[in-house]
């Protein structure tokens, strides 16, 4: 926890000094599971086209550091992680072979 806070004090003090227009947020974050091809998170789709605010995510699903938590297609199916959302109903659901490719790319 106590690392956690430190993080993000951290980010607020970097917050003005990178401009803001690069990149949003943590910008793309690449996984890259064993037996499937990479994923890409895009923040800049989730936070600037979906209007997600940081808080949305962090830190309650992620936290604002790559690799922070171990994920999985079981874990995610169930609900976790990207599944929060991506379940068929908030945002398009992980199960549906036709969406396999909207993130495995
Ligand atoms: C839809 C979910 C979501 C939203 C909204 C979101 N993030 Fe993230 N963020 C992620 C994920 C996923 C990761 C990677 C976490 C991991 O690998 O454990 C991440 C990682 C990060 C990182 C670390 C990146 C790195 O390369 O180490 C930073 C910094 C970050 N986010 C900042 C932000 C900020 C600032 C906002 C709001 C402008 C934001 N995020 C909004 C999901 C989100
Ligand atoms: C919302 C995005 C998303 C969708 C949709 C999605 N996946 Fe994944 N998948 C992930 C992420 C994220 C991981 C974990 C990446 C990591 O950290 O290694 C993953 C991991 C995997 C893995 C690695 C082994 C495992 O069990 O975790 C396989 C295989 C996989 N996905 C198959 C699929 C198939 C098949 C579909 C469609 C039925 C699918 N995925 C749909 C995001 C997605
Ligand atoms: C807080 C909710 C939330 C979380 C968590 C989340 N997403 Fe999303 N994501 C969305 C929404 C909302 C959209 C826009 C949905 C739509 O058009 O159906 C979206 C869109 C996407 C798209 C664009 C698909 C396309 O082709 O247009 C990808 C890829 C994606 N998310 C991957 C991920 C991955 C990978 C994760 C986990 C690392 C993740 N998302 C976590 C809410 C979320």
């Amino acid at each position: 926890m106590k690392r956690n806070l430190a993080t993000g004090l951290l980010f607020l003090v970097l917050l003005p000094a990178a401009g803001g227009a690069q990149s949003i947020g943590g910008g793309d974050v690449t996984f890259k599971p064993k037996g499937a091809e990479p994923v890409v998170f895009s923040h800049e789709l989730h936070v600037t086209s979906r209007g997600l605010k940081c808080t949305g995510c962090h830190y309650h699903v992620f936290q604002m550091t790559k690799g922070s938590y171990k994920m999985d297609m079981t874990k995610i199916t169930k609900g976790d992680f990207c599944g929060k959302c991506h379940n068929g109903e908030r945002s398009f659901g992980v199960l549906d072979e036709q969406n396999c490719v909207k993130c495995h790319k």
